[in-house]
């Protein structure tokens, strides 16, 4: 392990740059409720901002091993282009998605007897993305607690909003965490839902883009990747709903590699430009791994690092931990260069395989499959506990140790 020195930390220390709009909201002027109200929040070495519409995180910056900051996530500079962008291309740029994140087989599913149907919003109405056309990513959420180094953004649904039963109340919380000796800072999100009363579907997601180079490639199929438990993935159809069936990620057996066998550390490219299980006509990566954890590791434990992933061009490496079931992996496949990111990458087109989302979330779809076993991870009311989907994101620059 290897590190550098942080004497350039020093501006970044958190007590000097309190922001004056953390200060207005704890003395009672601002009010959380403007949805493109930037909101920064600090620790050593880090910052990240968000808005309340979407509950977004818009902007991330760590320092890479030359200890220059790097912004890592790919978003717009002005706040309100992020409505206009649900307007037309709906990116979900860095936003929460849910109440049900991912795809919902033609919209439909059914509890305790009862069929439920919310509007289809994807293919020609065959599904449900992301709780469709009023999805989480699409609401203005209140900014309910804020200080230097954490913040919380807070929404009311009633029951019936985008056809799905039951009212719900969110409360999405992300933390930083102090660079170390060993650590470029830690960005921690926690994402509560409590379901005040019918049973009803829940699965929040954070759907961050990242390029941990910054864009100072057009891709990342060089950096390099490795999920220890991803030793599975949920099979889909042709427009990436799930069939029901599970499968091995060694299959199929394809030359060069076999592609979606990250279970050991392996160059992008490897695995992107060889898989072609992400719907029709599409070649990359669009799947939901499925994360085996030891036995002797409870189910939900967040001890074990889920997914590790390292720029060649930053030194960055992201180390992520969640006590969730699965990872929703996404290699832009549907970029093309149309839209540009922030001016501090240099505005930079992102191209297809220009980025990764990763999305810490349960089983897709899990509640049209009873017979996974999953219900009582997706189904919530006013018998159950809240949904609670946390996640850290740990940055580093050590070299790695497998
Ligand atoms: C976050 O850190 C970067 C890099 O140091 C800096 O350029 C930027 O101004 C900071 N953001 C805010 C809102 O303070
Ligand atoms: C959406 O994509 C189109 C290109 O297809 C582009 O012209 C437009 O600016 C994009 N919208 C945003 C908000 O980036
Ligand atoms: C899809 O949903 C519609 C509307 O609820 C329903 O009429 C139709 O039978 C469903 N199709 C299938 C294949 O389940
Ligand atoms: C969110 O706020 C914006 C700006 O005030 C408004 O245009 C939009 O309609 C609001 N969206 C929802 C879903 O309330
Ligand atoms: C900021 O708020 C979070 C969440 O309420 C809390 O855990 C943390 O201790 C607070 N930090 C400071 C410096 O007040
Ligand atoms: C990946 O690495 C190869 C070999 O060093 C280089 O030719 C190529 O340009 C790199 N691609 C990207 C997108 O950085
Ligand atoms: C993935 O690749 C590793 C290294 O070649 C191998 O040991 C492992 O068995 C593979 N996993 C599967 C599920 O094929
Ligand atoms: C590029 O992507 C944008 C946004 O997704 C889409 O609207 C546009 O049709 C695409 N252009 C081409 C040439 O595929």
């Amino acid at each position: 392990m290897k590190f550098t020195n942080l004497v350039s930390f020093a501006a970044l220390s958190a007590s000097t740059l309190f922001p004056s709009v953390a200060q207005a909201w704890n003395q009672g002027s601002v009010d959380g409720t403007d949805p493109f109200q930037p909101y920064t929040i600090y620790a050593y070495g880090i910052n990240a901002t968000f808005i309340g519409y979407g509950s977004r995180l818009t902007s991330l910056f760590v320092h890479d091993k030359n200890n220059i900051p790097r912004e890592v996530v790919v978003g717009y500079d002005d706040p309100h282009q992020y409505l206009i962008d649900t307007e037309t291309n709906r990116t979900f740029f860095g936003a929460i998605v849910g109440p049900y994140a991912n795809r919902i087989k033609n919209g439909t599913f059914n509890i305790d007897g009862e069929t439920f149907h919310v509007p289809e919003n994807e293919h020609d109405g065959e599904d449900t993305l992301h709780g469709g056309f009023d999805g989480y990513d699409t609401r203005n959420w209140t900014m309910t607690q804020y200080n230097t180094s954490s913040i919380t953004f807070t929404l009311y649904d009633s029951s019936g909003t985008g056809g799905f039963p039951g009212t719900k109340i969110s409360h999405v919380t992300f933390s930083l965490s102090d660079a170390t000796a060993n650590s470029r800072g830690k960005l921690t999100g926690r994402m509560v839902t409590v379901a005040l009363d019918q049973p009803t579907p829940v699965m929040l997601a954070s759907h961050i883009y990242w390029n941990l180079g910054a864009f100072q490639s057009t891709t990342i199929l060089n950096d390099t990747l490795w999920m220890p438990n991803a030793n599975r993935i949920i099979s889909i159809d042709g427009i990436e709903v799930p069939t029901g069936g599970l499968q091995s990620v060694k299959y199929p057996f394809q030359s060069p590699s076999v592609p979606l066998n990250f279970t050991y550390p392996k160059q992008v490219y490897e695995g992107v430009l060889y898989s072609q299980q992400c719907g029709t006509g599409c070649t990359g990566i669009d799947n939901a791994f499925i994360l085996d954890r030891p036995p002797y590791d409870g189910p939900e434990s967040t001890s074990d690092v889920q997914l590790q992933w390292q720029s060649p061009d930053t030194g960055i490496t992201l180390k992520l931990r969640t006590n969730q079931q699965s990872l929703q992996i996404y290699t832009c496949n549907g970029q093309n260069g149309s839209i540009r990111s922030h001016a501090s990458q240099g505005n930079p087109k992102i191209e297809k395989y220009g980025c990764l989302v990763v999305e810490t979330q349960q089983w897709i779809d899990g509640i049209n499959q009873p017979e996974w076993g999953q219900l009582d991870r997706q189904i919530f009311g006013a018998m159950t506990g809240p949904a609670v989907n946390w996640l850290e994101y740990e940055f580093t620059t050590e070299e790695w140790d497998y």
